[in-house]
């Protein structure tokens, strides 16, 4: 969903621009301003994807807007509207900032065309930047590039359909809050990953870029092609585009994929499927911290203590892992309670995330997560303790190469790689 602000002081143009934009179901305006310093703020509160401003704005100018959004929200990608034409208003526009500029009077189609070229622009832009312009601090590469070690967080489960996704999402988008554009959620769900589609999005690329890649090919470049920008700055590497180019993706590809991620964002967030695959272990191995996602029946939570044995083996320390009861007080729930859940895996229940079909199955047809719906369900607040508990405690040192990995992993039946 492109996310759009309006800004123009006739409240007429805003009303007509929202009836049209209404009508496109990949664009929501998430705000309305009549004057540029609103406009700034309400751009600094929402972080839109598109800020659509009339060149004439009160106060401070559409052009000067444009400016300090350019400075201070350059996520927005800025079309300019105005009753002017000539090079000399487009030379100013662009000098500040803006991406288009329209003139008024305009058809709405050419709004909504030039939104889409704004909003494709400013992904690729992104994405570059992510890859090319890591933030400051942290140790340097020996070419001189800035590098951080980033965090990875991996959802896992024993059984499928309890959840990973929908906390995958939530997680990462509440974890990407504080620095739009520090977290990369990238969905292992190889075959049937549904990230894109939680997220209304259609994807730039996706991890089979690298399926079509030698691992020495696995570079900035090739990274930096597959990555899509989502919703409020969250930087996304979906699935591949369908089933079959799964298998393509090795353990070494995605080894040198993570190692390439972390030094660029903050935290990486990994979806798995509950098929303990090759790569689920290897990402398992790779992680700082491992969300394991069960819902409150039986079965679920017998295979939750199945995984727990694997990552044993895996000898990965279990102090990574944090249980997530989700559905909680669904209707056939399953029987168990936090306190039988946590007798029975010998772990403590980090978060329990409540049932709540309404807003979280809303959510999955709108592809507006939760945590940025606006809806006021008690799961967001979940949501926000759960991101709060992994970022809290400062947890174990990034996984490294430990000896005997691949010995114990030989002994879970993978022999590959
Ligand atoms: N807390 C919740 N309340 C209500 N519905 C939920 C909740 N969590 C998940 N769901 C529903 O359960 C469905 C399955 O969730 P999700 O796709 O996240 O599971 P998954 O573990 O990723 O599945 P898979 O193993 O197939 O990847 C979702 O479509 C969503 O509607
Ligand atoms: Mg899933």
């Amino acid at each position: 969903m492109i996310r759009v602000l309006v800004a123009d002081a006739s409240e007429r143009i805003r009303a007509n621009l929202l009836r049209r934009l209404a009508a496109e179901e990949d664009i929501t305006v998430c705000g309305t301003a009549a004057d540029g310093e609103q406009a700034l703020q309400e751009a600094l509160h929402l972080v839109p994807d598109i800020a659509v401003l009339d060149a004439g704005l009160s106060g401070i100018d559409g052009v000067q807007t444009t400016e300090m959004l350019a400075e201070y929200a350059p996520q927005a990608g800025v079309i300019l509207m105005s009753m002017e034409s000539g090079s000399e208003l487009f030379r100013r526009a662009m000098l500040a900032g803006a991406r288009e500029v329209l003139q008024k009077p305009f058809a709405g189609d050419d709004l909504v065309a030039a939104i889409h070229r704004v909003h494709a622009f400013q992904a690729r832009k992104r994405a570059a930047q992510a890859v090319r312009q890591p933030e400051h601090g942290g140790p340097t590469t020996p070419d001189g590039a800035r590098r951080r070690d980033g965090r990875m967080i991996t959802i896992v489960s024993g059984k499928g359909g309890v959840g990973k996704s929908i906390i995958a999402t939530n997680l990462a988008l509440v974890l990407n809050r504080p620095h739009p554009g520090s977290v990369v959620l990238v969905d292992l769900s190889l075959q049937f990953g549904d990230i894109a589609a939680l997220l209304a999005m259609t994807p730039d690329g996706s991890i089979a870029e690298f399926a079509a890649s030698d691992v020495a090919m696995t570079d900035r470049h090739v990274i930096q092609q597959a990555l899509s920008l989502g919703p409020q700055g969250l930087t996304v590497l979906a699935a591949p585009p369908s089933p079959e180019l799964a298998d393509y993706v090795t353990t070494a590809h995605l080894r040198s994929l993570v190692a390439e991620l972390r030094s660029t964002f903050e935290l990486v967030v990994a979806d798995t499927t509950s098929q303990l695959s090759e790569i689920t272990l290897e990402a398992l191995e790779n992680s700082d911290h491992i969300v394991l996602v069960t819902d409150f029946s039986v079965t679920s939570v017998k295979n939750t203590r199945l995984i727990m044995s694997v990552i044993g083996v895996l000898q990965v320390d279990p102090e990574r892992i944090v249980v997530v009861a989700n559905h909680r007080d669904a209707p056939l729930a399953g029987g168990m309670d936090r306190a039988r859940i946590e007798d029975f895996l010998r772990h403590p229940v980090a978060a329990e995330i409540p049932h709540d079909a309404t807003a979280i199955g809303g959510s999955v047809s709108s592809g507006v997560p939760v945590v940025i719906g606006g809806h006021s369900s008690p799961a967001t607040a979940a949501f926000e303790r759960l991101a709060s508990a992994l970022t809290g405690d400062t947890g174990p040192e990034s996984a490294s190469e430990q000896p005997g990995k691949k010995r114990s992993r030989r002994r879970l039946g993978f022999a590959r790689d």
